[in-house]
């Protein structure tokens, strides 16, 4: 429970003190929400301490782009959202004396260790459901304000209140390390754990988070109704999900004003009373059509709200601001993504949304296409290769989304591949919790099988990737299958 986490914060403060020897910082961080939000909470941090930093990403930490951040002239690099899986790598160059690194990750670390490296799993707290990236920089920004004792914020933090003291001490950045969070599915059982749910309590205590339990949907600000019903498909409700006339029969027969000037209204503009009536007759028809007590149960999970954002605006849901991410830093606008992070309400938000409109276009094609063409099922798991009609960037996301649909079972992990250069294949692996309690570590399982056929991978127990040399894929799934039939016996 959320109690402080003496020996994290201990470390936190060791890299903020070295944060704060630097004369000037290079910022390095991952192309996905909590990569985004990583760095927008470091970058805020930094600039809080009145620490010069420039800030870069990267899709992958390899030998390349380590060397083109050693090729720059900063002697101190701060790496969010990744770095302790590349330490070995990053070793190298350390030897070498070319820069100190500092790393808030929380991804399974390489057999080797430096100095400043905050990883929750260094501290017996799970990487995968209990802190994400941005909850690692969330730690090292509460340190840097106490460290640094702010001295830019002193001064920005004039408007009084709650916010100015929250910001004095960066409690104020618990609403992008929520948003991380959530981002990486770290909400487990319907809510997020542990160190997590301790930022939670920060954020709440700021006044920059909301928490309360509400329907368990994706959408809630932004999709009209219909929608809302119809795509929700983690609780399959027959006649609703999937079912676009069924989605809008319900609604219809439901004793509400639900559109407005011939718009269909959202979630997130109704009255807690016609939320009450919808979520109801939800509920009723779930069980009179024989959904399982169990699923009806995950109909309702914690929303996390961020109360400072417009209501009816992908701001406003922690699950909805992350998947605009997504959107932008999948598709190497990672730039419009930290504008929107660092406050950016016109320009960027403008064209994150357009961005947002492509994602999620591109998501429901890649599930279509995967679920159309189905997956070949070897013992242990089940794999597809798009090729080159799914991005590699989002080719994961699409693979755990696609879970469950028909011919793609949720009891064994799934791989899935799409090119990425002429030479490399990069691989994505989806897996369940449920199969993480059965013994399941995707992060060993891609680690190992792409270095037996010379690549390299890692990541979590539940999700991870690898890359690979093309021509490969079959003896990569071939070695997979067999860790995986030792790590699930
Ligand atoms: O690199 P990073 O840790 O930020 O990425 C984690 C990835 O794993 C995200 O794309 C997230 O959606 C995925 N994930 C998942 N299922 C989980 C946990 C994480 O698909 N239960
Ligand atoms: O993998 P990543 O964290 O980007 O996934 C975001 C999650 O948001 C998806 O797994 C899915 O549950 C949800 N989502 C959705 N509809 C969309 C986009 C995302 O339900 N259009
Ligand atoms: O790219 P994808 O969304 O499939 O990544 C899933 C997880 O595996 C992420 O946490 C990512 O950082 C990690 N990963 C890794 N090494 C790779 C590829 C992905 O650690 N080569
Ligand atoms: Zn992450």
């Amino acid at each position: 429970m959320a109690g402080p986490i003496p020996d994290l914060e201990d470390r936190a403060t060791r890299c903020a003190q070295r944060l704060c020897e630097a004369d000037r910082v290079l910022l390095a961080s991952h192309i996905d929400a909590d990569g985004l939000t990583s760095a927008a909470i470091a970058s805020s941090a930094l600039e809080r301490a009145g620490i010069p930093f420039e800030t870069v990403f990267e899709k992958q930490l390899d030998e390349a782009a380590v060397a083109d951040i050693a090729a720059t002239d900063y002697d101190t690099v701060l790496f969010t959202d990744f770095g302790s899986g590349q330490l070995d790598v990053i070793g190298d160059r350390e030897d070498a004396g070319d820069f100190t690194p500092v790393i808030a990750d929380h991804h399974q670390p390489a057999d080797r260790e430096t100095e400043y490296h905050l990883n929750p799993l260094l501290f017996g707290i799970n990487g995968a459901s209990e802190l994400s990236g941005a909850g690692a920089s969330y730690v090292l920004a509460r340190a840097l304000a106490t460290v640094a004792d702010n001295r830019t914020a002193r001064s920005v933090a004039t408007d009084g209140g709650t916010t100015a003291a929250a910001r004095a001490d960066n409690r104020d950045l618990a609403a992008l390390a929520v948003v991380g969070a959530v981002g990486d599915m770290q909400a487990s059982g319907g809510e997020l754990h542990g160190a997590n749910a301790k930022i939670v309590e920060e954020g709440v205590d700021a006044g920059v988070i909301e928490t309360g339990k509400d329907l368990a949907l994706y959408g809630k600000q932004t999709r009209p109704l219909p929608k809302l019903l119809e795509y929700a498909t983690d609780v399959h409700i027959p006649g609703i999900s999937n079912d676009q006339q069924g989605a809008l029969r319900f609604l219809d027969g439901l004793d509400l004003e639900l559109k407005r000037d011939g718009e269909w209204r959202r979630w997130s503009g109704l009255t807690n009373d016609e939320k009450q009536t919808v979520a109801s007759a939800l509920v009723k028809r779930a069980v009179s059509s024989g959904v399982p007590a169990k699923k009806i149960d995950q109909l309702v999970s914690t929303a996390y709200v961020l109360p400072e954002e417009p209501v009816g605006t992908e701001l406003r849901d922690a699950s909805e601001f992350s998947t605009l991410l997504n959107a932008t830093a999948r598709y190497e606008r990672a730039d419009v993504g930290l504008g929107v992070c660092l406050g950016d309400r016109t320009d960027a938000l403008e064209r994150a949304r357009k961005l947002l409109r492509e994602h999620r276009r591109n998501l429901s094609e890649g599930i279509d296409l995967v679920t159309r063409e189905g997956v070949t099922h070897a013992d242990n798991l089940q794999w597809f290769h798009a090729g080159d009609r799914i991005r590699e960037t989002i080719v994961g996301i699409v693979a755990g989304m696609a879970m469950g649909n028909a011919g793609i079972s949720r009891s064994k992990p799934i791989i899935a591949f799409a090119e990425k250069n002429d030479d490399e294949v990069k691989v994505s692996a989806r897996g369940t919790h449920n199969l993480v309690r059965k013994g399941l570590d995707l992060s060993a399982v891609m680690g190992d099988a792409s270095r037996v056929v010379g690549g390299d991978g890692g990541g979590h127990d539940v999700a991870a990737g690898a890359t690979v040399p093309t021509g490969e894929e079959e003896a990569f799934v071939e070695r997979a299958d067999e860790i995986l039939g030792e790590q699930l016996s």
